[in-house]
This record gives C-alpha cells, sequence and structure tokens, in this order.
C-alpha cells in the first residue's frame, strides 16, 4: 500500500473537480484528483455546450479563460420557435449581459492542461475508489488496480464524480433525501460537420416534438430532436435524423438548417434529481453528484461551476481565517441556486416539449406562454436573467 496526503481530496475529473482543484490551487490549498477514466476520454465527452456569463467570468477570473475568449461564440440572444416562425430574445438589450458557446470538453481540456501545467496531481485511469471516515477528522481515500492499492489521507472529501458516481453513496442511510421528476422524453442528439447557418440558437416548439439548433464551433453544429425515452438510436439513419429535423426546424421563411457529415450521434434522457444536504461530515458534493437538470435550460455544466465556486470560497475561509461559517453553510448556499435552476429548467422543458397525454387545454396554455413570452419585454426578461445566469452572490 502506497500512502498519500493531501489538504481536499477530489473524486472525478469533470468540469466541478477540475474547476475545483485549480481554484484551490489559487487559494495555495494542495488537492489530489482522482478520476476513473482515461485522460482522452474525459477530454472527448461531447456534452454541455452553453457557458452562462457569470461562468465565463469565473473562468476568466481564475486565470483560465483566455482560449475561451479566443474561440468561444459570444451569444447575445437565443431565438424561439413557434411552428416555423422565430422570436428573438435578446439577452444584451433585457440583461447587459450574453452567453458563450464553448464546448464542455473544451473547458475540460484548459482545465487539465493548466492543472499540469501547475504541478497538479491528475490521476486518470484510477480503478476501484472508495471512501472512509468520512464522518471523522482524517478522512481517507482507498483507490486500487491491478492488484495496486493506494491510501490518500486527506483533511476534506469533494465528491465531484457526477451522477453515476461512489460519493452519494457513502452517505449513510437516512442521511439524505431525494427529489427527483423524470419527464417521458429524451432528446436525440448529433454532433454535424456543417457550418452553422444561423447566428444563434433556436429552440423550436412544433407540432412533432421539440427541436434545438445549437453548434460548437464556426465549422460544427449541434442538432437535437426531443424523441422517445427508450429510442433506439439504431433505429435513426442518418437520413432520417435530417428529415426529422427538416421538418421540424424548417422555417416559414424558407430557413433550413444546413446539413452535413454526422460525426456522433446519441439519446440522452431528461431527469430533474436533487439530494439535500450536500455535505455529510467532511465530504461535500458538488455538481452532478447532488444534482440534475433536463438540458433544455443549458444549465448543468453552469450549476457545477457555481458549487465549487462556493466550495472553493468555503475551504479558502476554513484554511485562510480559519472560519467555518461558509463550510457548514455550503449546502444551504448551494441549494438555493439549485433549485432556482432547477425550476428554470423544468419550466424551460415544460414550456417547449410536447407531452404524450397532454390535454387540448394543455397545450393551448402552452402556445399562449409562449406567445406571451414573445410579446413581453416583462416575461422575456425573466427568461433571459435566468439564461444568463443569475448572479453567485458573495460566497
Ligand atoms: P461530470 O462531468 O459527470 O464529471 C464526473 C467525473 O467523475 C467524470 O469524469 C467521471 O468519469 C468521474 N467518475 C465517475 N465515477 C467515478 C469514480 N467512482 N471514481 C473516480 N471518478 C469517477 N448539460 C447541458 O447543459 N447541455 C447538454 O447538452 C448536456 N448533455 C449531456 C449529455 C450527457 C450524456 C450527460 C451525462 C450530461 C449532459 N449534460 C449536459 C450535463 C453536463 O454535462 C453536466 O452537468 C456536467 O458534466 C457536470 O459536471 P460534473 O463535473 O459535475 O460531472
Ligand atoms: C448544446 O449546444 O449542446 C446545448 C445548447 C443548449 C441547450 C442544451 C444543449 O439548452
Amino acid at each position: 500500500m502506497r500512502r498519500f496526503k493531501t489538504q481536499v481530496g477530489i473524486i472525478g475529473a469533470g468540469p466541478a473537480g477540475l474547476m475545483l482543484s485549480h481554484l484551490l490551487h489559487l487559494n495555495g490549498i494542495s488537492s489530489i484528483v482522482l478520476e476513473a477514466r482515461w485522460r482522452a476520454y474525459c477530454e472527448g465527452r461531447v456534452r454541455a455546450g452553453v457557458l452562462e456569463h457569470t461562468s465565463v467570468e469565473m473562468l476568466q477570473e481564475a486565470g483560465v479563460g483566455d482560449r475561451l475568449r479566443r474561440e468561444g461564440l459570444r451569444h447575445e440572444g437565443i431565438e424561439l420557435g413557434v411552428d416555423g416562425v422565430r422570436h428573438r430574445i435578446s439577452f444584451s438589450d433585457l440583461t447587459g449581459k450574453c452567453v458563450t458557446v464553448y464546448g464542455q470538453q473544451e473547458v475540460v481540456k484548459d482545465l487539465i492542461a493548466r492543472r499540469l501545467a501547475d504541478g497538479g496531481d491528475l490521476r486518470f485511469e484510477c480503478g476501484e475508489v472508495s471512501l472512509h471516515d468520512v464522518d471523522g477528522n482524517l478522512p481517507r481515500i482507498l483507490q486500487e488496480k491491478d492488484g495496486e492499492a493506494n491510501e490518500i489521507s486527506c483533511e476534506f472529501v469533494a465528491g465531484c464524480d457526477g451522477f453515476h458516481g461512489i460519493s452519494r453513496s457513502a452517505f449513510p442511510a437516512g442521511a439524505l433525501s431525494i427529489y427527483e421528476r423524470s419527464y417521458p422524453f429524451a432528446w436525440l442528439g448529433i454532433l454535424a460537420e456543417a457550418a452553422p447557418s444561423r447566428e444563434e440558437l433556436l429552440y423550436m416548439h412544433h407540432e412533432r416534438g421539440f427541436a434545438l439548433y445549437s453548434m460548437r464551433s464556426p465549422k460544427i453544429t449541434r442538432l437535437y430532436l426531443q424523441c422517445r425515452p427508450d429510442e433506439d438510436i439504431h433505429e435513426w439513419s442518418d437520413d432520417r435524423i435530417w428529415n426529422e429535423l427538416r421538418e421540424r426546424l424548417g422555417c416559414v421563411d424558407g430557413w433550413l438548417p444546413t446539413e452535413g457529415k454526422i460525426l456522433q450521434k446519441g439519446v440522452t434522457g431528461m431527469r430533474s434529481f436533487v439530494v439535500e444536504p450536500l455535505q455529510y461530515g467532511r465530504l461535500f458534493l458538488a455538481g452532478d453528484a447532488a444534482h440534475i437538470v433536463p438540458p433544455t435550460g443549458a444549465k448543468g455544466m453552469n450549476l457545477a461551476f457555481a458549487d465549487v465556486h462556493y466550495l472553493a470560497a468555503a475551504f479558502a475561509s476554513h484554511y485562510g481565517r480559519n472560519d467555518d461559517a461558509k463550510l457548514t453553510g455550503y449546502s444551504q448556499t448551494c441549494l438555493r441556486r439549485i433549485w432556482k435552476t432547477q425550476r428554470f429548467s423544468w419550466w424551460m422543458t415544460s414550456l417547449l416539449h410536447r407531452f404524450e397525454h397532454e390535454t387540448v387545454f394543455d397545450h393551448k396554455r402552452q402556445l399562449a406562454e409562449l406567445e406571451y413570452l414573445v410579446s413581453s419585454r416583462a416575461a422575456a426578461t425573466s427568461l433571459a436573467e435566468n439564461y444568463v445566469g443569475l448572479p453567485l452572490g458573495d460566497a
């Protein structure tokens, strides 16, 4: 058994774990990051793509925003479509802020590169990981692979290992309350080698189901179709996907999505999920380990960044000023933002999707809400201020 020591042991090298490790480093706090997968896998995993104004500021203030500033696509609004008619919601007019389209895997690449350049201890392909004594003063992380074991003693553990990680299960039975909702649909997503032919994202409500036109770069589009939760991706040939995208996204003014080679396709389930509290003893959860939002509000990665912003500030108070008020309040501070983000993501999802058993009343109410949204400055401002990211407040 080899033994190691650090101040904060971090499980998971996704956006939450990597950003936390970097923020701790900036505050002179040591950490070791343990990641189950290999580096190229983490850097290639296509997931979220929209960074809130709040997240962009955080990355820039932390000195990891250079490539983001150069390559990120600044979007000053989005378009909402209703059966082929587009309406623009201008974030810059309504809030003075904007969002940036920059793939999650690019953020992950930037953070990994920066941690390694700063001498950070990132351990990929780390095998079986288990947590011990998180309710005592000296938690331990055991890591076993190919018959070799490592023990990491730490003062705190941050569970940043996503929805399927092991950290949540280290809470004893009864210590966690779970609140969740699943949706009767999923998203079929593709990445296509096609230059985007719209400047901004287009969220389309359509009789055949929701569709989203998004992008990653001046050469790559990202598109989604509402589908069944048990949809078999093998039943979707490239032709069938483009036909359906044309059908749903095509606009009355003749606009159609540009097509190209499909580079990747997959089906992502939709759920809303929150655990309370986010802390047990010296174990703190952050990101998808603690909550999942349906992707309609583009919030998953942004919420993970907000959690670690609060957590890093709390560790900085603990180590820098011997003040534990922020650590004690971490769960409550995060949950206030988590529930507001859950509300927004649920609302965007309910607004834009077709529900299988919806009544005519519900359908007409949904269309009325969309009409209100695109004709009322007050309603549009509410969408805009949530989409660009509510202020983090002082943590
Ligand atoms: P993750 O990114 O999940 O990182 C957790 C890390 O922990 C992973 O690297 C994982 O390999 C590692 N890990 C897991 N278990 C262990 C273990 N036992 N030991 C060590 N390491 C472990 N959001 C959007 O806004 N838009 C989208 O289009 C979108 N698409 C998505 C598609 C998919 C398939 C998924 C799963 C999520 C998507 N999300 C999307 C959500 C968004 O990507 C997440 O909210 C974001 O990744 C959260 O970051 P995280 O660091 O908390 O978790
Ligand atoms: C994406 O580009 O992947 C994306 C954009 C907006 C969303 C969800 C996903 O709401």
